[in-house]
């Protein structure tokens, strides 16, 4: 895969002028969505990976292979911001999924770990009610012991009411899991390909 870093965009102005669809990556502040980034791409620090939250506060787009993008986007979830960035951080994100014509569908990052959060369900809830096309990550599965990883993945199919087939373990450490999610990638930008050609 041939990654390569397009802009980061605090607002339309700023978004790439390109018709590529986009897969976007989204999930609460730390969950880990800029280590995904790295890891599908197998890139060390394409997107930057910050021990606190709260690092990424644009929207950041990648070419892949010429064909598609990846977008990172800010994660919910972190208080540390004052009224006025959340307010801006909030317009930024609704210009984004509400404008942007070429979004093929959101890989959604929760925590393997823990039950999805109230604000994981808001997020899938407002997914489901746009109409987009949903994939589920859960990170971190390193630190789920094995025994108890199909129980969480389960649990995390129940609250979300998503089927088990749409919900990819991963881990960004050990690097597993990518192939698998890298496919399902692939099925929606195939999807998105198709719906176009239909309209054509
Ligand atoms: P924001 O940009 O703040 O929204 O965070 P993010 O979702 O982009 O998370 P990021 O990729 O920066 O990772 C947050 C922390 O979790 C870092 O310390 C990562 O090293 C760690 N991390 C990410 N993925 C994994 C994983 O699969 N396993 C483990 N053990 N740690 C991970
Ligand atoms: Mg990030």
């Amino acid at each position: 895969m041939n990654s390569s870093f397009l802009v980061s965009a605090s607002g339309k102005d700023n978004w790439p002028d390109s018709d590529l669809p986009e897969i976007v990556v989204v999930g609460r502040s730390n969950v880990g969505k800029s280590s995904f980034i790295n890891a599908l791409t197998g890139r060390k620090k394409l997107a930057y990976v910050g021990s606190t939250p709260g690092k990424t506060q644009l929207i950041n787009f990648f070419d892949i292979d010429g064909q598609w993008a990846l977008v990172d986007v800010p994660g919910y979830g972190y208080a540390k911001l004052s009224q006025a960035q959340l307010r801006q951080m909030g317009r930024m994100m609704d210009d984004y999924f509400g404008e942007r014509k070429q979004i093929a569908g959101v890989v959604c990052l929760v925590d393997a770990r823990h039950a999805p959060s109230a604000d994981d369900l808001d997020m899938i809830d407002y997914f489901k009610q746009t109409g987009r096309r949903i994939i589920i990550g859960a990170t971190k599965i390193d630190k789920v012991p094995k025994t108890k990883r199909q129980a969480a993945l389960k649990v995390i199919s129940r609250d979300l009411q998503i089927p088990m087939k749409s919900i990819y373990p991963i881990s960004s450490v050990e690097k597993s899991g990518f192939d698998e999610i890298y496919q399902a990638i692939l099925g929606l930008l195939g999807q998105k390909a198709e719906a176009a050609g239909e309209n054509a």
